[in-house]
């Protein structure tokens, strides 16, 4: 694949972005937004497939014995593991392997939106910083609904037959609370030495933020956001976002024709935001079948488009 190809824009791209990325421009993007994978190995195209823990991408001796109902939590941590003390390290090594790319191809003064895991996000902050992003605020994507999985410690004594514990404990659970908000980490790259901010957004046109259009979105012009997932947010990737939450990022800090990338776009929710708000758009997915989805997503938004305009 060509510089050429990479950059050019209104463009998916079937592929590793982490290799692909060192082929593009620099400074040539406006808003990184990208929902990364979380290392927390749910999925075949998670991360940190090197690690040895026997449940990652598997399962564990708890899990196989509990069943398919178990099989979506992810690796058990208990901390029992040297592999399980290694994961936030690698994570931090796996971000640490791409985040100087996007630094590079960022505009100066230019943001960075990324959607990271509660359990490793001060990795990837660590990892963005070290860089040279400056990390700016975590704002809270509050969900309406969330599924919970804490399990009741009560039941286990109640199998065992240990109605004296199964009494004593009952209320508390093994687990986290219900997991209503994830964090989306802000990032900017800094803008030149000598200049001003004012100065950085006549000459890049980016650094500052649209507060006006919050509105559009929510009552409250604050740090958490409360866009709610649709039906028809659903059903082409299991950890697609919402579309208008999307919107609502890219319209907070972009303006018409500007270059937004996604290098993790999976179903193409990123990119179908940044269409349907006249901003330009570069995505990179590695798994034919999410990259696929989100071509078709595309075409059909730019039918529509055509369709409304004329
Ligand atoms: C968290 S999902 C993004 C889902 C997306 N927000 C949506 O609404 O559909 C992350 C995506 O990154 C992809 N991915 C993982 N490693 C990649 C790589 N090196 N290059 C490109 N894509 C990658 C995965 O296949 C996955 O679809």
């Amino acid at each position: 694949m060509t510089v050429k190809e990479v950059c050019t824009v209104n463009n998916i791209i079937n592929g590793d972005s982490i290799e692909l990325i060192k082929k593009m421009d620099s400074e040539c993007i406006h808003l990184i937004l990208s929902d990364i994978p979380y290392g927390i190995g749910v999925e075949d195209w998670d991360v940190l497939h090197s690690n040895t823990n026997t449940a990652y991408l598997g399962t564990s001796p708890a899990q196989e014995k509990a069943g398919a109902v178990f099989k979506k939590r992810g690796k058990p941590l208990n901390g029992w593991s040297e592999a399980d003390r290694l994961i936030p390290k690698q994570y931090y090594d796996w971000v640490s392997t791409w985040a100087s790319e996007w630094y590079r191809v960022l505009k100066p003064g230019a943001s960075a939106f990324v959607f990271a895991g509660r359990r490793l996000a001060h990795r990837a902050i660590c990892a963005f910083e070290d860089v040279g992003f400056t990390y700016k605020d975590m704002i809270a994507w509050e969900k309406e609904r969330a599924a919970h999985r804490a399990q009741r410690i009560s039941v286990v004594f109640e199998r065992r037959d240990d109605t004296d514990s199964a009494n004593k404990w009952i209320g508390w659970k093994v687990g986290n609370l219900r997991p209503t908000f994830e964090p989306i980490l802000w990032f900017t790259k800094p803008y030149r030495i000598g200049g001003t901010i004012a100065d950085n957004v006549l000459q890049n046109g980016v650094g500052a933020y649209n507060e006006s259009i919050l509105s559009n979105y929510q009552q409250e012009p604050n740090n958490i956001l409360r866009v709610q997932a649709q039906r028809k947010d659903s059903g082409l990737h299991p950890t697609q976002k919402p579309l208008a939450l999307m919107e609502l990022l890219i319209e907070l800090t972009t303006t018409k024709d500007q270059v937004v990338f996604d290098p993790f776009c999976g179903s193409g929710t990123t990119l179908v935001a940044a269409l349907k708000l006249g901003r330009k758009y570069i995505g990179i997915e590695k798994e034919q079948v999410y990259f696929q989805a989100a071509k078709k997503r595309l075409e059909e938004e730019a039918n529509l488009l055509k369709n409304t305009l004329f």
